[in-house]
């Protein structure tokens, strides 16, 4: 029997106050989508995630029964399901952090950008629920295609009047963590040695590994260095034509969404030094999002790091991602303001 509201609600304080004498905060999480690919493992690992002790899961089909089998692990956070829109109000009152991955995934011979017409009404929609219903929280954007989705939220945040740069973080995440496996592969390194700064977006040329910056210092021929662009670039793409039209990469993107919302979460509760790469607003080029290395705070992305030094490569691959990223968070920006 599932429990009642009221049952829930008491072991809720009572955790609550439990965690308050063991001075370790708890935060609420909401996953959108969370029925979904990356959804269902995305919301088990945060289940799992000691700094979250309220997960709510909405999507419009199928969230009570992901919502009930997860509720069996015995973690600390409490899990709820809301389903279809008349429930996105409770699903996002009173939450520290979104996570988005609701829409639709790419099939083989498709570019992100052709996901805009189907996903860019979906995030407006959620965007929306969340300027309504708890616009100070922080909002991690994974529905693609991110260059234009997260110019597409902030948007609606700015319409909303409720729109801080800082919450709002495009999660390109993945790209990092790829850049990490590949770069580690061809070093002969465990890859939880390397740390590989990934600038730009997260579609195509528009993802710009900066090899000449990877930790600890190495370097590459020119062979290994267009290998490690070329594959970190299409990384994506490989996944989406293994799975040969089923859907495009989940767990891993589940696992590499639950490191971002973790950092996020680490710098909400005001950890020092959090620092990871993701696109949001910013001054670092003419271009008014792009994604570099960032300090996660307790609002969020508190700082923008500059690109740092590039090499010939790096500068020339720039000039590319800019013109594709222009594009992108342009058509964003008219979708909503048609
Ligand atoms: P999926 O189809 O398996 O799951 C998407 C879920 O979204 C489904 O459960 C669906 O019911 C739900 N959904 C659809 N409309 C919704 C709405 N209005 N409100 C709430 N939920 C809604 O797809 P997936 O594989 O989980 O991928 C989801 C998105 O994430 C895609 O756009 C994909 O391209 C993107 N993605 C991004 C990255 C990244 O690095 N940022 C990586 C992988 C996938
Ligand atoms: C990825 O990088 O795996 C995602 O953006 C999904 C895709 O369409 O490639």
């Amino acid at each position: 029997q599932p429990s009642s509201p009221q049952m829930e609600e008491s072991s809720v304080l009572r955790r609550a106050d439990c965690r308050a004498k063991g001075g370790s905060p708890g935060f609420k999480v909401a996953i959108l989508g969370a029925a979904g690919g990356i959804g269902q493992p995305l919301a088990m690992l945060m289940k799992m995630n000691p700094l979250v002790s309220v997960l709510h899961l909405y999507d419009v089909v199928n969230s009570p029964g992901v919502t009930a089998d997860l509720s069996h692990m015995d973690t600390g956070a409490v899990v709820r399901g809301f389903l279809g829109q008349p429930q996105l109000e409770g699903a996002l009152t009173g939450m520290d952090l979104v996570i988005i991955p609701a829409g639709v995934p790419r099939k083989p011979g498709m570019t992100r950008d052709d996901l805009f017409n189907i996903n860019a009404g979906i995030v407006k929609t959620l965007c929306e629920g969340v300027a309504k219903c708890c616009p100070n929280a922080i909002v991690n954007l994974i529905s693609n295609p991110v260059n234009s989705t997260v110019p597409i939220a902030a948007e609606v945040f700015r319409k909303a009047g409720t729109y801080d740069p800082k919450r709002l973080l495009g999660v390109t995440t993945l790209d990092v963590v790829r850049a990490n496996t590949f770069v580690a592969e061809v070093l002969g390194l465990d890859p939880r040695e390397v740390n590989v700064p990934v600038v730009g977006g997260h579609a195509g040329v528009t993802i710009l590994p900066l090899l000449s910056q990877v930790k600890p210092p190495c370097s590459f021929t020119p062979e290994e260095t267009d290998y490690l662009t070329n594959r970190i670039q299409n990384g994506g793409t490989e996944v989406v034509e293994a799975k040969a039209g089923t859907g495009s990469a989940t767990l891993s993107m589940a696992y590499a969404a639950v490191k971002f919302a973790d950092a996020c979460l680490r710098g909400l509760r005001g950890d020092a030094g959090i620092v990871e790469c993701a696109f949001v607003a910013s001054q670092v080029t003419e271009l008014p999002f792009f994604a570099t290395k960032v300090r996660l705070g307790r609002s969020g992305a508190e700082e923008v790091f500059q690109l740092g030094p590039l090499n010939e490569y790096e500068r020339a691959g720039l000039e590319k991602a800019k013109k594709e990223l222009a594009e992108s968070i342009q058509k964003g920006i008219v979708f909503i303001n048609k």
